[in-house]
């Protein structure tokens, strides 16, 4: 995820929140592997949720799915430029993990020009989505 300027520890250009390698949680500190994984969350109600993903720098659910379709094909709508005018992708996590970054479908852009997903899919995965909010009627 993009990092979250919102979150004041986030001030410290030195600070990084790894997910399971810590630095709040401690027994995976000597697991690079697992530096910026996230548990994934259970997607019950999620349609109820004001801020998604670990950081909660997303803030609509239409969003939230279409970071999958356009994390790669257009990084420029979620991430910062960076001083030489290039985009500062996976600017939440120091280069030396960018190898434990998550690629498989429906993000990966490495065989794609296009977002696997479109506006009308996103549209649809969001009704979808909807339905697993307790008490959905059809
Ligand atoms: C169209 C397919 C997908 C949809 C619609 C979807 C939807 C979502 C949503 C809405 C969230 C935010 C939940 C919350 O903050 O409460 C989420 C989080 C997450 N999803 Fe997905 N997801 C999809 C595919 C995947 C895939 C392919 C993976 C991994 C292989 C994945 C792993 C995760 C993880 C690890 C999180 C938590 C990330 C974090 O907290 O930073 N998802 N997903």
């Amino acid at each position: 995820m993009p990092r979250n300027p919102a979150i004041p520890a986030n001030a410290d250009p030195n600070y990084y929140d790894l997910g399971l390698c810590g630095p709040l949680r401690t027994d995976l500190s000597n697991k690079p592997e697992t530096c910026g994984l996230f548990r994934t969350p259970s997607l019950r109600n999620v349609a109820r949720r004001q801020v998604f993903f670990h950081n909660g720098v997303v803030n609509r659910l239409e969003d939230a799915v279409r970071f999958y379709a356009t994390r790669d094909t257009q990084p420029g709508k979620w991430y910062p430029r960076s001083a030489d005018g290039t985009t500062h992708k996976f600017d939440d996590l120091p280069p030396q993990y960018l190898g434990n970054v998550e690629n498989s479908l429906p993000l990966e852009a490495r065989w794609v020009l296009r977002p696997v997903l479109s506006e009308s899919d996103v549209a649809d995965l969001v009704a979808f989505l909807n339905t697993l909010t307790d008490g959905w009627a059809p």
